[in-house]
């Protein structure tokens, strides 16, 4: 066989993975895909404006940085501070976050900080007052991941820690 008769095989081919999906959905992603989504519209009504005002400075873009992020030393714990936080939990694309942890790790962590009031570190709050989560901003959160995970859980495989 000459070498260009095969071409038109070779495109056949690459082509048959793309027919395979043509017009039908793949259902197990669609669905796990609206559990997401859905979790992500619960976050974005009533989760996103506590963590726009307390978390964001360092786990997304902070809207201004204070005066003395300008002055040598703080300048670097602060660069240093939302560089970290993001590492762990970035918030900027909302929901699911991106960072190191699943969905279901970032919900155990979040439950972690509401449980030992870690977060917002204390020398942020040192330097803004109000910024620490409240009772009822605490219970939203709370309320929220636990509406969340049996969304995000698929049965038989969950793995709890506590
Ligand atoms: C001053 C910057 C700063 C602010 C503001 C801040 N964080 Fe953090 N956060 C960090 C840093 C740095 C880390 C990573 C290192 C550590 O654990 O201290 C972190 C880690 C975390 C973790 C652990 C993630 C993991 O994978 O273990 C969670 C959860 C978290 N932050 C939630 C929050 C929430 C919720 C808020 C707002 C209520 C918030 N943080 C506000 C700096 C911040």
């Amino acid at each position: 066989m000459k070498r260009g008769s095969l071409l038109p095989l070779g495109i056949c081919l690459l082509a048959l993975p793309l027919l395979a999906h043509q017009g039908k959905k793949h259902p197990p992603i669609e669905a796990a895909k609206a559990k997401v989504d859905k979790v992500n519209a619960r976050y974005l009504k009533r989760i996103k404006p506590i963590f726009r005002k307390k978390c964001f400075d360092c786990h997304a873009t902070a809207a201004r940085l204070p005066w003395y992020a300008k002055i040598p030393g703080p300048k670097q714990l602060i660069r240093r501070d939302m560089r970290e936080a993001k590492k762990h939990m970035d918030m900027r694309r909302d929901f699911p976050f991106a960072g190191h942890g699943t969905p279901l790790e970032d919900f155990d962590a979040l439950e972690e900080i509401l449980k030992d009031g870690s977060m917002p570190p204390l020398r942020y709050r040192i330097m803004h007052r109000g910024a620490a989560l409240n009772g009822e901003e605490k219970e939203a959160i709370l309320n929220w991941i636990n509406a969340s995970r049996p969304l995000l859980t698929i049965p038989g495989k969950e793995e709890r820690k506590n």
